[in-house]
């Protein structure tokens, strides 16, 4: 991975490049749904909490990739506010993965110019694991390089439901309310829409991800599970956003 201030040649571009992206219209914000760690560890015999480790270790080459190619943003939906509902020892390694790629990944994100960024209701987590998401947070503050953002009980309903509430506290009155001031107060309120949004492992669902932001993003969907989403695999779903028309509503000759 490197910085990617610059565009510079590098060997993700020119494999991307080869295999029909158009590096001159890259999508500026990618998010994925990173399904299939499940049934991709229960395929082999083995636990899934093992398919979460494979996720993880997918993740760090998935984002080297995503920031080597010159995309800016790239969000991922690590634990959503339904995935409490999992058996509690799930549950409990899910958090401890998060705690300790938080911790081993900082130094990783500095020598690579990652901001990490947090999407959810971060306050609603293990202290420990809270203070160690938001050093993460404040330490990467500086960095220009691609913006990381890990979505953890995340929910898209509960993130709009957030959002009314400050507007309430805040005193707007029904006639203030506009899109406008709604975007102004979700989580990451300057980060541009996801352009493009993907889901591993074949199932075609929205699950509560960027529910407002993805209004209008394309979704892709890969039948390969998380933990074998490759750089194939990326750039193929970049080729075909590339490919579709986008119309945000209107209509386009
Ligand atoms: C969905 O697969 C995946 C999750 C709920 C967790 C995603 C977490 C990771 C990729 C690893 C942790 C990330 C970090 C940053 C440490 P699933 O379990 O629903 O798969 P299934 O549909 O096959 O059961």
């Amino acid at each position: 991975m490197r910085s990617q201030d610059k565009a510079e040649d590098n060997a993700v571009r020119r494999q991307a490049d080869s295999a029909g992206v158009d590096l001159a219209r890259l999508p500026a914000h990618i998010a994925i749904i990173m399904d299939g760690n499940g049934r991709w560890a229960k395929a082999r015999g083995r636990p899934r909490l093992m398919g979460h480790r494979e996720g993880y270790r997918n993740l760090r080459k998935v984002l080297a990739d995503c920031s080597d190619l010159g995309i800016r943003y790239l969000t991922v939906y690590a634990f959503s506010a339904e995935n409490w509902r999992r058996p509690p020892d799930e549950v409990e390694g899910l958090m401890k993965l998060l705690e300790r790629a938080a911790r081993d990944e900082l130094r990783m994100m500095l020598q690579n110019n990652v901001r990490m960024r947090l999407a959810g209701r971060i306050d609603e987590l293990s202290p420990a694991l809270r203070r160690v998401l938001l050093d993460t947070v404040a330490t990467t503050e500086g960095n220009t390089g691609i913006v990381f953002t890990l979505a953890v009980n995340y929910g898209g309903r509960a993130e709009i439901v957030d959002a009314v509430r400050d507007l309430v506290a805040a005193g707007f009155e029904p006639n203030d309310i506009t899109e406008e001031l709604v975007s102004a107060h979700l989580y990451n309120p300057d980060q541009p829409e996801p352009d493009l949004m993907i889901r591993t492992a074949g199932e075609v669902r929205w699950s509560n991800f960027l529910l407002w932001q993805g209004a209008y993003c394309e979704l892709v969907v890969s039948d390969v599970p998380w933990p074998e989403f490759g750089r194939r695999q990326l750039f193929e779903a970049v080729a075909t956003f590339q490919h579709r028309t986008r119309k945000f509503g209107a209509v386009v000759e």
